[in-house]
């Protein structure tokens, strides 16, 4: 009754911030991601009847608080109701990047747990239904389910909520060149985040602009043309961005740092340096370019103060079962 998987963090091309169903994380609108290779989680899980109450984790690093122990517990007791079985579990957790560089990811961590906890217990699902169970623990993690390029549908109920790939990892070498510019914890989590979003103003608007930009992103990537894909990505990042900065209270995640890289990003590109910014809910920015240009665009943040760190992500395959256990 023990299993381990590996599942990569995602960074989001269309977002998802708000959500219809707060406690099923259903969200308003569609969303689409790159799986990123860099950025991974690994975890075992192991269900014994010997244990008296579960164990959570984390190995060669800082503690999980209390609240990230309650939410990884509370996704087990999903994952048990499932499976009918009422056994306690202990659980440990990789991440391949410092948890407190600024870079770690609920998507990949919920994706690893879901996989890795249905495996312990001998239960088959689909694809499909892990993404649906993953969704349940955090709403990204379900897109670190499937291979390479995902899309999460909306939906209306728990069961069309789910993702699915649109394009494997191999379909085009792009680069999510991830700047972290602070390392420490966000104020904020992005759960609390989501339950406001609807007081901005900007809120609705974003909706209805969604249609168009989605379709932009999903023809860029189908033709592999990040001259399509990338100014809608922007938008879609000033977008979501524009709406935490309205909402009650407003969350603002950028640092100086943060707008400086997004001002250069636009110089780079009159330079000829084909590059394009996306920030999901924090501070740290992913430069999105072409593997050719990884080189200068890694040459071009040199002259950048205030960057902790950078690790290069290219897409990635989906989570996965492995055979090296943990413990
Ligand atoms: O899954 P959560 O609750 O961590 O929400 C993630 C929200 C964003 O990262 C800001 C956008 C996205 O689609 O990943």
């Amino acid at each position: 009754m023990k299993a381990t998987a590996a599942a990569p963090a995602n960074i989001a091309f269309i977002k998802y911030w708000g959500r219809k169903d707060a406690k099923l994380r259903i969200p308003y609108n569609s969303s689409i991601s790159m799986n990123l290779s860099a950025s991974t989680t690994t975890t075992t899980v192991e269900f014994s009847k010997v244990f008296s109450k579960d164990r959570v984790e984390l190995v060669e690093e800082e503690r999980f608080s209390d609240t990230e122990i309650d939410r990884v517990v509370r996704q087990l007791d999903v994952i048990r109701g499932k499976a009918g079985k009422n056994i306690f579990a202990r659980v440990a957790t990789k991440n391949s990047f410092p948890k407190s560089s600024g870079a770690a990811s609920s998507a990949s961590g919920f994706a690893a747990l879901t996989t890795a906890a249905i495996a312990a217990l001998g239960l088959t699902l689909s694809e499909k239904e892990l993404t649906i169970l993953a969704r349940l623990g955090s709403g990204s993690a379900c897109r670190s389910i499937p291979h390479g390029f995902v899309r999460w549908e909306t939906g209306n109920t728990s069961e069309d909520s789910y993702a699915h790939s649109l394009f494997p990892a191999n379909h085009w070498d792009l680069r999510s060149v991830l700047v972290i510019v602070k390392k420490s914890a966000k104020d904020v989590s992005s759960t609390a985040g989501h339950d406001k979003a609807t007081t901005s103003p900007l809120f609705s608007k974003r909706l209805q602009e969604l249609p168009k930009r989605m379709e932009a992103v999903m023809r860029g990537l189908k033709e592999k043309n990040l001259s399509l894909l990338g100014p809608a990505i922007e938008e879609e990042t000033l977008s979501m961005h524009g709406v935490m900065q309205t909402q009650t209270p407003p969350l603002f995640y950028w640092t100086d740092a943060t707008k400086h890289i997004m001002e250069q990003v636009a110089r780079w590109r009159k330079k000829d340096l084909p590059v394009y910014f996306t920030i999901d809910a924090g501070p740290n920015v992913h430069l999105i370019c072409e593997s050719q240009d990884e080189k200068k665009v890694l040459n071009a943040l040199q002259s950048i103060g205030g960057i902790e760190s950078i690790i290069v992500n290219k897409p990635a395959q989906g989570a996965r079962l492995i055979k090296d256990h943990l413990f």
